[in-house]
């Protein structure tokens, strides 16, 4: 066991997806794995593993927030040898271009966060996705994605959800920042340090422009075809 994961060497798969919420960690192994099995229960952030098509995968909860990801992912690659980790999580609209229930796969990430900035001393590091995983999500998407548009650019990991600058953020979109999540920085930033293959594909929830939000129904809906995409682009 780890300190935050209550599983054994081996009991949890090279490749695993990470939704924010724990309860859809457990909707994605009951609707999209065989087979599933629960590993961890610890502080109710559940992780399963089972198989898709034959491949043997993972799905553990992140908590909402980088430090919250930045603990399950260190971990999962510190203890359990994950090489490949999949956000499949939600984000917020920035940019006009984007409608709700649009899927956002995150080429990199810009943040407030201060975790890079004590990592690095005051230098600025620039969180990348996996070009391969980006690359087959890219083409996964074609095919799997149904109704809702796929856009690949930068979205914006704050750590506050409820922004006390929110002018700030609305800033990057000139620079060409399409959304807002609040974990792919920190994801990207340790799969750099592990050698792992990471990527963050995010369903826009709300839009933080025209203030419109998703149903429970639309978001479910649209989160399969995020998840296909995500299986699909783990295992091109
Ligand atoms: N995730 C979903 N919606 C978000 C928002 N508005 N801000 C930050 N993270 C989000």
């Amino acid at each position: 066991m780890s300190t935050h994961i209550g599983a054994q060497p081996g009991d949890i798969a090279p490749v695993v997806l990470m939704p924010g919420d724990p309860l859809r960690a457990r909707w994605i192994a009951e609707n999209f794995l065989d087979d599933a099995r629960c590993y961890s229960e610890v502080r109710g952030m559940y992780g399963y593993t089972g198989t898709w098509r034959g491949h043997r995968v993972s799905v553990q909860g992140s908590g909402m927030g980088q430090p919250s990801l930045a603990i399950y992912a260190h971990e999962l690659m510190s203890q359990y040898d994950v090489t490949t980790l999949i956000r499949v999580g939600s984000c917020g609209a920035l940019s006009e271009k984007l409608a709700i229930r649009d899927i956002v796969i995150a080429s990199g990430a810009c943040t407030d966060s201060s975790m890079n900035r004590i990592r690095f001393e005051g230098l600025d590091y620039a969180p990348v996705a996996d070009f391969g995983l980006l690359r087959a999500a890219h083409d996964v998407a074609e095919e799997v994605s149904g109704d809702a548009t796929v856009h690949v650019g930068l979205v914006f990991a704050g750590d506050s959800f409820y922004h006390p600058r929110p002018e700030l953020v609305g800033r990057m979109v000139e620079y060409g920042v399409l959304a807002v999540d609040m974990e792919a920085s920190a994801l990207y930033t340790l799969a750099a340090k592990y050698g792992a293959r990471s990527l963050v594909v995010d369903t826009v929830s709300d839009h933080i422009v025209t203030g419109e939000e998703t149903t429970s129904q639309e978001r479910e809906q649209t989160f399969g075809a995020m998840i296909d995409i995500a299986l699909g682009a783990a295992f091109d």
